[in-house]
């Protein structure tokens, strides 16, 4: 049994109107159960980021208090859940695929259902698009006013079947205090902050998830305190740029004081934090981090793309000569360091000449490894309206030449460790072979390696005998 727990530490008057309709949430899922003769399941399936996904965790918590059951199967559901990513258009595709064979389902299951909710939904397009292709539909909320979940599924409960829609604008609430069903017992993700103020041209992050808004110290403090008593040796801090966080707080700090904090808390092992913009980096953060025993030796920075006017396109606020300089400094203030980023291909006016120029700054930096997009206009963002917009083909053939240079890359940096021996934390068995177990370095590499469940969640020291590209086969030195 996995935990659900509560984050007490702010007994906020929204919190107790919550907690008001999670009891009568129950009620409904009483009255479900004993018209099923079984407990009602629920399928919560998360697109996108790690935002969402600790998102979900607090959605799943509130249905697991009211009594439903977590499943994995749609077809076996009595609630579904969509928690919608639209950084990309693929994942909008694939959400209206979905919901065409949830269609279906309801049909044969009158009592089923469906919840959207997450990035898609704050796009008037997609609610518009779900109003009149798919009035299946029971209940459609945004990002900003999660915390109201409950709330919501009673409406969607009292509503005769028609479709609940509740989407915010904007908010400066943050409302934490609400149960959570963590996915590990292990590790967990914790919001430093919400939103994010950059603009780049390209992402939709800013429209759908609002202003920046970064949570005060003692709250995260507090839950990551909490988590720690019950289990969670791995923290990893979210937000879209974290080190812009603490500006806009009523007594600022910066992210590097807030990782000195965290390092305090006992019994958290290991540190990790996502996502860092190279133009906020800073020298504090480098040196906390290279004076830490906590903070894994694992940077994601995303660049993008290697071309300046492209960066000056994109609205990032850097060049590539600051960023290789920053690469620089942090390498040599931690050599062992793992960097990985994004990389954006096909970005309106990208020529070979830029293709070129980020094939270069990846050989620089020697990446570990490197997320690689192809653009995808957003609608309502500056570089949806720029000129020079590429030819699918044109897009595919710059995405591979850049792949397989990413990919020669990260093969080449991961052979370097084959024979060292790092702590690994055992994450889960392997799914292909059962004798095997799954492990994470701190440069987040993984390794799998003979034992079996009862050492999942603990940290062990592993010889990483063989190389597999862009894994390991290891073996647990005693
Ligand atoms: N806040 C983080 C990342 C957020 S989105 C950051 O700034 O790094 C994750 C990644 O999706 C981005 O780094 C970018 O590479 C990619 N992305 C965002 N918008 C995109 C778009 N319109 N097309 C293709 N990739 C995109
Ligand atoms: Fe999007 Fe840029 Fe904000 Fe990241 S920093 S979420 S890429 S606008
Ligand atoms: Fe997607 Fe929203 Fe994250 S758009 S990447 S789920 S912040």
């Amino acid at each position: 049994m996995k935990p659900t727990e509560y984050n007490s530490h702010n007994d906020g008057e929204e919190t107790r109107r919550q907690l008001m309709y999670i009891d009568r949430l129950t009620d409904h899922v009483t009255t479900l159960t004993n018209e099923l003769g079984r407990s009602p399941r629920a399928c919560v399936v998360t697109f996108g980021c790690q935002m969402n996904a600790r998102d979900s965790e607090k959605l799943l918590g509130i249905l697991i208090s009211a009594g439903y059951e977590e499943t994995d199967s749609e077809q076996e559901a009595d609630l579904v859940l969509y928690n919608t990513c639209s950084v990309r258009d693929n994942a909008n595709q694939r959400v209206y695929g979905r919901l065409g064979t949830l269609k279906g389902y309801k049909k044969d299951k009158p009592h089923l259902k469906v919840v959207l909710c997450g990035c898609m939904m704050q796009e008037e397009t997609c609610v518009e698009k779900i109003r009149t292709s798919y009035s299946f539909v029971d209940l459609v909320f945004g990002t900003h006013n999660i915390f109201k979940f409950a709330e919501l599924m009673c409406s969607a409960f009292e509503s005769s079947g028609r479709m609940i829609v509740d989407i915010w604008e904007e908010t400066d609430q943050i409302v934490e205090e609400l149960p959570v069903r963590r996915k590990y017992g292990y590790k967990s993700g914790v919001n430093i902050m919400f939103g994010c103020n950059n603009f780049c041209t390209y992402c939709i992050v800013p429209y759908v998830r609002g202003r920046e808004r970064s949570r005060a110290p003692e709250e995260i403090i507090c839950e990551i305190g909490q988590l720690a008593k019950n289990g969670v040796i791995e923290v990893m801090l979210l937000g879209q740029n974290v080190n812009s966080y603490g500006t806009n707080l009523d007594h600022p700090m910066t992210f590097a004081g807030l990782l000195k904090e965290v390092e305090k808390i006992d019994g958290i092992r290991r540190i990790r934090f996502m996502t860092s913009h190279p133009k906020d980096l800073s020298d504090e953060l480098i040196e906390t981090c290279a004076a830490s025993d906590k903070i894994c030796r694992h940077l994601h920075l995303p660049v993008q793309t290697g071309s300046n006017r492209l960066l000056k396109a994109m609205n990032r606020n850097y060049t590539r000569e600051h960023y290789l300089n920053l690469v620089d400094k942090i390498r040599t203030a931690m050599p062992d360091i793992s960097i990985t980023t994004d990389l954006i291909m096909g970005f309106p006016g990208e020529t070979m000449e830029d293709v070129d120029d980020t094939i270069d700054l990846i050989r620089h930096v020697q990446y570990d490894n490197a997320y690689t997009f192809e653009y995808s206009k957003r609608t309502g963002t500056p570089a949806a309206s720029m000129e020079g917009q590429l030819s699918p083909e044109d897009m595919q053939a710059h995405f591979d030449e850049v792949l397989s240079v990413v990919q020669e890359c990260a093969r080449t940096s991961a052979a370097r460790h084959t024979g060292e021996v790092q702590e690994a934390l055992i994450e889960s068995v392997n799914d292909h072979d059962e004798s095997l177990v799954t492990g994470r370095l701190g440069n987040n590499l993984l390794v799998h390696l003979p034992g079996d469940a009862s050492m999942i969640g603990t940290i062990l020291p592993v010889k990483l005998r063989e190389c597999k590209g862009f894994y390991f086969l290891g073996d647990v030195v005693k």
